[in-house]
This record gives C-alpha cells, sequence and structure tokens, in this order.
C-alpha cells in the first residue's frame, strides 16, 4: 500500500479508537504514538518519499499524529473525570451487597417433612382432610362408643351451630387426623397407604406440656395379607431413620377404639443411648406413637370387606418428635412465633 493510502487508512483508524479504562487507553497510546508505533513509523518512512510529493503527504501526517494525540487526550480527560465522580459520589462498587434476611423454616415444619420423607421412601402418600368436622368421621366410624370420654365436652370443642345453643352439636374440631384416614377408606379402594399429617385441637389447658392445639401425622396401610409384623418392621425401619440406626423399639399392648390389637410404641432414649436419664426418667425409653391393626369394625364401617383385607395404622405427635429431636422445654414456644427461638433452626 502507497504510504498515502496507509496515512488515511490510520486517520480513519484513530478517529475510531475506543477506550473503556486507562489501561486500554494506554495500550492504543503505544499502538500508534510511541517509539515503534505505527504512526512514529510512518514518520520514518516519510523521509524516503520523492521531494515533490513531501509537501501534501507530509501536511497529512502532520494531520494524521494531531488527530491520535488530540483523540487520546480527550479520552484520557473523560476516564479521569469518570473517576473523580465515582470517588465523589462514594459509591464503592467493590463492597459485597448487603445478605437478604432469609427466613427460616419453622421447627414443626421441618419435622413433619422428614416424617413425610421417611415415609414417602417406603410407598406412603400424602393426604389432607378438614380440621373442621363432623362426629361421625372423627369418631363414628372410628368404633368409638357413644359414651366414649373422648367425645366428651373436656376433650373436643364442639361448634355450636347457633350462638346460644347449649347442647353439642356433631360439628367439631378433629382431635386426630384419624379423620383423615376415614375419609380415604370411604372414598379409596385398597391397596391403601396413606400419611395424614395435619393439625388437630383438644380443649386442654395451655402449660408448657399441653397445648389446645397441636400437630399430628397418622398413617394407614390396607392391602390384603397385612399383619402385626408389617406394622412393627415399618415403624422399626422408621424410628432408624427419624433417630439414627443404633435406634431400637419397644411396643407396649394398649387400646385405642380403632385398632385391635393396639400398642404404644417406644424408642430407646437417644439422650442418653438407653442407659436411663434424667429424660427418660431413668427407665432408658421414651413413648412416641399409639399404633396398631385397624379394627374389623373400622374396615367395615368403611365399606371395605374385613373378610378380604387387613391393615394396620398408626399416629404419631409432631411436637413429641420435634421435643425428641430438638430438645424444646416449652410446647408454647411452637406457637409464639418469637424469632429468637425461630433463628435457632436457620442452619437446619
Ligand atoms: N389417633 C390416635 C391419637 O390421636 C393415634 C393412633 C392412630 C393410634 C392410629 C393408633 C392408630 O392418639
Amino acid at each position: 500500500m502507497a504510504l498515502k493510502e496507509r496515512v488515511q487508512d490510520l486517520l480513519a483508524q484513530v478517529n475510531d479508537m475506543k477506550a473503556a479504562n486507562a489501561e486500554e487507553l494506554e495500550a492504543l497510546r503505544i499502538k500508534y504514538l510511541s517509539k515503534k508505533g505505527e504512526i512514529t513509523t510512518l514518520f520514518t518512512e516519510f523521509r524516503t518519499v520523492p521531494n515533490e510529493e513531501k509537501r501534501e503527504l507530509g501536511q497529512l501526517l502532520n494531520q494524521l499524529r494531531q488527530q491520535a494525540e488530540g483523540r487520546i487526550n480527550e479520552m484520557r480527560e473523560q476516564i479521569v473525570n469518570s473517576q473523580e465522580l465515582l470517588a465523589k459520589s462514594q459509591l464503592d462498587l467493590t463492597r459485597t451487597p448487603d445478605p437478604i434476611d432469609l427466613g427460616t423454616r419453622h421447627p414443626l415444619s421441618l419435622v413433619r417433612e422428614e416424617i413425610v420423607d421417611i415415609f414417602s421412601r417406603i410407598g406412603f402418600t400424602v393426604a389432607e382432610g378438614p380440621e373442621v368436622e363432623d362426629d361421625k368421621h372423627v369418631y363414628g366410624m372410628l368404633n368409638f362408643a357413644p359414651e366414649h370420654p373422648a367425645r366428651d365436652m373436656q376433650d373436643t370443642f364442639f361448634i355450636e351451630k347457633e350462638i346460644g345453643i347449649q347442647k353439642p352439636t356433631d360439628v367439631l374440631l378433629r382431635s386426630h387426623t384419624s379423620s383423615v384416614q376415614t375419609r380415604v377408606m370411604t372414598s379409596q379402594k385398597p391397596p391403601i397407604r396413606v400419611l395424614c399429617p395435619g393439625r388437630v385441637y383438644r380443649n386442654e389447658a395451655i402449660s408448657a406440656r399441653a397445648h389446645c392445639f397441636f400437630h399430628q401425622v397418622e398413617g394407614l396401610y390396607i392391602d390384603k395379607n397385612v399383619s402385626f409384623a408389617d406394622l412393627k418392621e415399618a415403624l422399626l425401619y422408621f424410628a432408624k431413620e427419624m433417630f439414627g440406626p443404633e435406634t431400637q423399639i419397644r411396643l407396649r399392648p394398649s387400646y385405642f377404639p380403632f385398632t385391635e390389637p393396639s400398642a404404644e410404641m417406644d424408642i430407646s432414649c437417644n439422650i442418653c443411648g438407653g442407659k436411663g436419664c434424667a429424660f427418660c426418667k431413668g427407665t432408658g425409653w421414651v413413648e412416641i406413637l399409639g399404633c396398631g391393626m385397624v379394627d374389623p369394625n373400622v374396615l367395615e364401617a368403611c365399606g371395605i370387606d374385613s373378610k378380604v383385607y387387613s391393615g394396620y395404622a398408626f399416629g404419631m405427635g409432631v411436637e413429641r418428635i420435634a421435643n425428641l429431636k430438638y430438645r424444646v422445654k416449652d410446647l408454647r414456644l411452637f406457637s409464639e412465633n418469637d424469632v429468637r427461638f425461630l433463628r435457632q433452626f436457620e442452619s437446619c
């Protein structure tokens, strides 16, 4: 390329120069104007140009150098100005942003989800039902005799249909989530394998150890040939998953109207490992749930043939499990929403 064309080409490049910061600007200066820069090189070559061309080319070359220097100075000023502006505004773009204040999950939600997760691994799905229920689903279909004390006003919150009615009505707040089991049994055909988590209500004075509402997770499995051994195996699996592989279980005979036989399950105390401590009152065992084989009367009341099908059921208090896991001494903490308490579960 002739010298003149190269000068014109560089002129176009110089007009187009852009630099975002001081480093880029310095790179441009070196490229064009340093000792070995492209423009400086042209000046060296200029010496060999025939005299008659020197005048015109010389002017062009000078123009190119001025333009390059002018453009670089202009950009330098812009960069310095923007830096000053930034310094003046005291904006620190290198500072890490304030952390976003995240909420924490409630300990009862954590425990309920863990229980659901453990049972979902052996095929249980979740079923839900209403908290305001009728007598039939909470007691009647579950083989409670009409005069059973659980129906008593002391335990159950009855809902008065009209203000002024003194007599208990059959609308009530469910006192256990077994009511969801009756709903599932009447609406689904076996095999049934459900977990029923939810809030339940009992007419109790509020103290560190009792509350008028708490939470349960109940389970129900109905199929052909379900035996007590199946129940025991499922509960042993649950206890080990929830409290650690060294956990042992113990079943004690008990009574529930809706199961026969019935049992209460203890686990080896997870605080002293079964040696005996203040928490387990020196026994080495702590009670965690009630269970049993579904009473044939219940199956029949829900339209399931008790000669073909059998099943097991179990029910546990979420607060109880949470106490064992997190050692919460006062039950009221679970419903007071004190952030100093809730924040302690941040990393769970
Ligand atoms: N419904 C019982 C309760 O609330 C618990 C339970 C459920 C017991 C299923 C046995 C079988 O105490």
